[in-house]
């Protein structure tokens, strides 16, 4: 995925950011919980791969108001012939529930606080950029990691690649049963920051909190949050990655946010990449049982090298 997505970062410098790839194929971004970046990324990688693009929230504008189920909205979107869902919803597990009704690829565009899985894989491409190879690199997430599932999807990524994983935080916002994560943990920001590649920022996910984990958003700021001075105490290649939404002033400080050592505008353009990277492999082939034969018309602007992809056009 990372790799194809490299030809499609390229599409996105062209003057025309278009590519036939998925013409006559349909994706329906299903959001029932808020977002820019996710939603906004997965309709322009799909309309840039030239598929037709629904964009559906489950607010008072749906029949899901009127008492309509999840699975009955799902099998509808299905009976108009979608071929890819992308989900997000505030129950863990709602892609994978999802994925058993329908025929349509599903992808999880973030659910609940369990996983947000094209996060993890725009951050790892994003890294990628900089560094020559995860062997060895070392990766601090800090902050709100027990709510957070750009923090799980991350460190299952990271670690797979070869890099080492430090979730940093408060001992109220790690999660319980932390040992079988193949993670260090420290609760001390400080004590890490000169030893790390990356400084991976996390929001405090005040909307997914049942009690006050933190006394205030103040302290939180104190002790974790990455200012200019603490900045000084980084490796100078160092990066400051986050996922967005950001709270300066929170997390992050507005100086510390405008660096240009923190990468989080790369991230979001990576994102559209890597989007349609992934797009293109579970939708790309029309080898796929059930699905249509391929339409016969010649490919018309493939994506340059080094990833070959006009095999697989339709
Ligand atoms: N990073 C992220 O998921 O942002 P959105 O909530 O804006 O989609």
């Amino acid at each position: 995925i990372l790799k194809t997505a490299r030809s499609f970062r390229e599409v996105g410098t062209r003057r025309i950011k278009k590519v036939p790839t998925l013409r006559g194929r349909t994706v329906c971004n299903l959001f029932f919980e808020p977002s820019t970046r996710t939603r906004i990324s997965f309709e322009l990688a799909a309309k840039r791969l030239s598929a037709d693009v629904i964009n559906f929230t489950g607010d008072a504008k749906s029949s899901l108001s009127k008492g309509e189920s999840f699975k009955d909205t799902a099998q509808t979107l299905q009976a108009m012939g979608v071929d890819a869902i992308v989900v997000r919803h505030s129950s863990a597990g709602a892609p994978q529930r999802l994925s058993g009704w329908v025929e349509a690829s599903v992808i999880n565009a973030g659910d609940g606080a369990h996983e947000h899985p094209t996060q993890a894989l725009l951050d790892l491409y994003s890294i990628r950029e900089h560094f020559p190879s995860f062997q060895g690199l070392r990766v601090g997430i800090v902050g709100d990691i027990l709510h957070s599932r750009v923090a799980r999807s991350n460190a299952l990524g990271l670690r797979a690649m070869g890099a080492h994983v430090t979730f940093v935080g408060p001992p109220t916002l790690m999660p319980p049963a932390i040992a079988g994560w193949g993670v260090d943990v420290s609760y001390s920001l400080e004590d890490v920051l000169g030893s790390l590649d990356v400084v991976y920022l996390l929001r405090v996910q005040q909307e997914r909190q049942s009690e006050q984990l933190v006394p205030s958003l103040r302290e939180y700021a104190t002790f974790w949050g990455l200012d200019g001075r603490r900045v000084a105490m980084m490796k100078p290649e160092a990066l400051i990655m986050h996922p967005g939404p950001m709270n300066r002033g929170v997390e992050i400080s507005a100086e510390v946010a405008d660096l240009k050592r923190t990468i989080v505008t790369d991230q979001v353009t990576n994102g559209v990449a890597v989007r349609m990277s992934l797009l293109y492999h579970m939708l790309g082939t029309f080898e796929r049982p059930g699905a249509p034969d391929a339409p016969q018309e010649p490919v018309e602007s493939a994506p340059a090298e080094p990833v070959t992809l006009g095999s697989l056009h339709g």
